[in-house]
Formats: structure tokens, sequence, C-alpha cells
């Protein structure tokens, strides 16, 4: 079931013509369908009804507040990267026993807020992490709950910015130093080992390394538990690739299965931490053509979305499909779909066969409710875009447009120049 889809040549988000919604809000504007966003979040978690698992999403995908509620509805836990992330999520509404917070980079003042929250675990990433996480805890006269993040060398064959999983990564601690790490926590009154976690890389696109990366973990779970340690927690992470292009990225029911073949006989709770394959194909950008112009070379398509509303396609040469908002199935050309930044890397698309648009024509840039608002930016000064979610033939600004006066409020010119 799609909830994108052409109706009589004209593009919908659930009940709504997305022209309605863009007449009202302008361009840029990321529009997202609150059913997609659901029913991916409930396949993906009753896929693996069968063990003990929490399914804490992945914020940093899609950080909006209305997301976060609508997703704490259904059941969501948080996996949560910073101390903002961490605020949405509590703002939302998720209890914070279904949050985790990893990161490799976490601040003593951002564990404080974990800690005085009550959240359910820290995914720590170095020795010195823990220390600092025992030393903010001894100040708060508490224990600090944590699983260590282990850097298993495992290959996830995706893009090399979204692999975090190889030694060269400078994600996790290596196999090798994770036991004895776990052994100096013992006798440490203010960390509680309760965890171990593992994250390999994000839109893969084949079972096989996260099976390795399961069959790491229970080794490990299997060693700490020969020790003594009762390890309560596998946090497997996220990073199930979707549909961009032509990609085959498993089934849910493919890649649960085969995770819980190898689990379900630990007594342990699993904890997935799924971003992308919940909004990543939910969202849409919408832009309008501002101009377009041919050479001998080439033809270009002038849109008002920049590298800085979608980073992807330039920072990962990342393939989102572009279609126009109405499909009049016209004589088709080829075209670099071109933001206004000025940057030679500022692209929606490269040499993409596209039907013939004009000045003023809306396009729909699909896969863009994963890393897309999230990751923008005011480079050229260009305020962020508003965002909007669907719900049957509701619409909702759950964002809107940034203005210049705002961005401006934050900066001061020193007495001496005026
Ligand atoms: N857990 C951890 C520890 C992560 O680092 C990530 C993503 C996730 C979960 C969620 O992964 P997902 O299920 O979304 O694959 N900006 C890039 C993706 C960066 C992913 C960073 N970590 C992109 O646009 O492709």
């Amino acid at each position: 079931m799609h909830y994108f889809l052409y109706r009589e040549g004209e593009l919908y988000c659930e009940e709504v013509p997305v022209r309605k919604i863009v007449e009202r809000y302008g361009t840029p504007l990321y529009v997202y369908s609150a059913k997609t966003i659901k029913r991916h979040f409930q396949v993906f978690d009753s896929s693996f009804k069968e063990i003990e698992h929490l399914t804490c999403y992945s914020v940093k995908a899609n950080s909006n507040i209305a997301i976060l509620a609508m997703l704490c509805k259904e059941g969501a836990g948080a996996d949560v990267v910073s101390g903002g992330e961490l605020i949405r999520a509590l703002k939302a509404g998720i209890s914070p026993q279904k949050i985790v917070f990893s990161g490799v980079g976490k601040t003593p003042e951002e564990m404080q807020l974990g800690l005085e929250a009550g959240i359910l675990l820290f995914n720590v990433e170095s020795a010195e992490e823990l220390e600092v996480l025992s030393e903010v805890a001894k100040k708060l006269k508490t224990k600090a709950p944590f699983a260590i993040r282990v850097n298993p060398n495992i290959d996830p064959k995706t893009h090399p910015y979204i692999s975090t999983g190889l030694k060269k990564n400078k994600f996790g601690i290596p196999e090798e130093e994770i036991i004895d790490l776990y052994k100096k926590a013992k006798d440490n009154s203010h960390l509680q080992p309760i965890g171990l976690d593992i994250h390999i890389g994000s839109q893969l696109t084949q079972v096989s390394p996260f099976l390795e990366a399961v069959k790491r973990l229970k080794e490990l779970w299997q060693e700490l538990n020969h020790l003594g340690f009762e390890i309560k927690y596998l946090d497997l992470g996220g990073g199930l690739g979707i549909v961009y292009e032509s990609e085959e990225p498993p089934l849910p029911e493919e890649y649960s299965s085969a995770v819980i073949k190898e689990l379900k006989d630990l007594p342990i709770t699993l904890i997935l931490e799924p971003g992308r394959v919940i909004v990543g194909n939910a969202g849409i950008l919408v832009t309008k053509v501002l101009y377009t112009k041919s050479s001998k070379e080439k033809n270009f398509i002038i849109v008002d979305a920049g590298m800085n509303d979608l980073i992807r396609p330039a920072f990962y040469q990342a393939y989102h499909k572009i279609i126009p908002l109405e499909d009049k199935r016209d004589e088709e050309i080829v075209a670099d779909i071109v933001g206004p930044i000025c940057e030679s890397g500022d692209f929606l698309a490269k040499e993409r066969k596209i039907s013939k648009v004009q000045r003023g024509d809306y396009l729909a840039v699909m896969s863009a409710g994963a890393y897309g608002f999230v990751m923008s930016s005011n480079y050229n000064s260009r305020a962020r875009a508003a965002e909007v979610l669907v719900e049957g033939d509701n619409f909702f600004l759950i964002r809107r447009r940034e203005t210049i006066e705002e961005l401006l409020a934050l900066e001061v010119i020193p007495d001496i120049y005026l």
C-alpha cells in the first residue's frame, strides 16, 4: 500500500493533493505521510513479536516533535544521540525507560541530563567515556546503567560515510577490549553494566552483515554470562535499508527472523534502533521550478530547494527519485536538477530523465523523510523549509518556515562597528 500516488495525473499524499498543501505553505516544503510512518513502525515492531524487544526509533532520522509524539503513541521508544534529541523525545512523551542514549561524544552535561531523566541505558563508546559516566553518576549519587558498543570490524557493504562497524571507523570499542571494561566496571558502585550494543552502518541491503553482528553479540553475551554478568539488553542498532531506486533490501520479516533465530533462547530483551526504514519513504521534499536552461551539452532545471534543504545527493551521491506533482506525460528530457546555491555540488539529481517541466511547475523529491530536514542548514542565508504532516484528509503544519529575521536575531554587531 502506497500513500504517495497519482490520482488522475495529480500527486496525492494520502487523501490530500500535494498541490493543495504547497499552495498553502509554499516551497521548499517537506510533506510526510502519517499513515506510512505508523505502518512502517508497526510492520517493523511486530516482526519481532516472538521475542522480548523494544523498538527505539532513531530520532536523528527525523526528529520533528510531532512525529516523535505520533511514534510514542504507537509504542515506540527512542534512540537519542544528544541532549537536544533527549529533550525532544521526553517532550514528545516518550518514557525515559524506553530511551537509549548513543553517540561517540556525549558531554558530562548530556550524561547528567540522561541520568536525571532516568533513561534506560547509555551506549558507551570508549573507556574514557565510561570513566566520565561513572564520575557524573557519582556526583548525582546514582548508578549509571550502560551497554558497551562493540566495534566488530564487520563490513556492512554500504556507502563509506554511513558504515560504522569497521576498525577504521570512530565508533565503538574493539571486541578484544570489551570484557576487560566490563570487569573494571564490576567493582564500580556507580556503574551498572546491563547491555551490549552494536550498530554497523546504515542503508544495509543484505541480512548477512546483521547476522554476523548478532552472532558476535551473542558470543560476547555468553562470555559475560560465564563471568557472572547479568546482561539483560542486546542492542542491535539500526541500519535496515530502503528502496530509493532499485535496491532490494530485506523485508523487516526477513531481517527479524534471522535475528530471532540466533537470540530466541537467550534471556534478554532485544533493542532495535531503526530510523530510515520507519520514515525514509514516508516523506517527500516539494520544490518549485525557478528556471530551465539548455546549452548544447546540458539541460538544467533550477529549483528552489538546494543542498541546504536536502544534502544527501551532494554528500553521499545519493539517488532520490524526482517526479512532477502533475503527471503531464510530456516529452522527456535528460537534465541536471540543481538548487540555487553557489556550489557545483548543489544538485538534487544529475543526468536525470524527467518529463519536460517549465517555470512554476512543482517537483517532488521522493524518499526524503529520513535525513532530509534534519540535515538541512542555513547556508547562503536560506531559511529552512516548513514541514507538514498529512493524516487521511487532514494536514498539519508541524514546523513553520523559518524567517530571515529569526536567523539574524541570533547575531550581534559589536558596538565598535556601529
Ligand atoms: N543507531 C545508531 C547508533 C546510529 O548511528 C544510526 C544512524 C541509527 C541507529 C539509525 O540508522 P538507520 O536505521 O536510519 O539506518 N545521514 C545518513 C545516515 C546516517 C546514519 C547515522 N546513524 C544518510 O542520509 O544516509
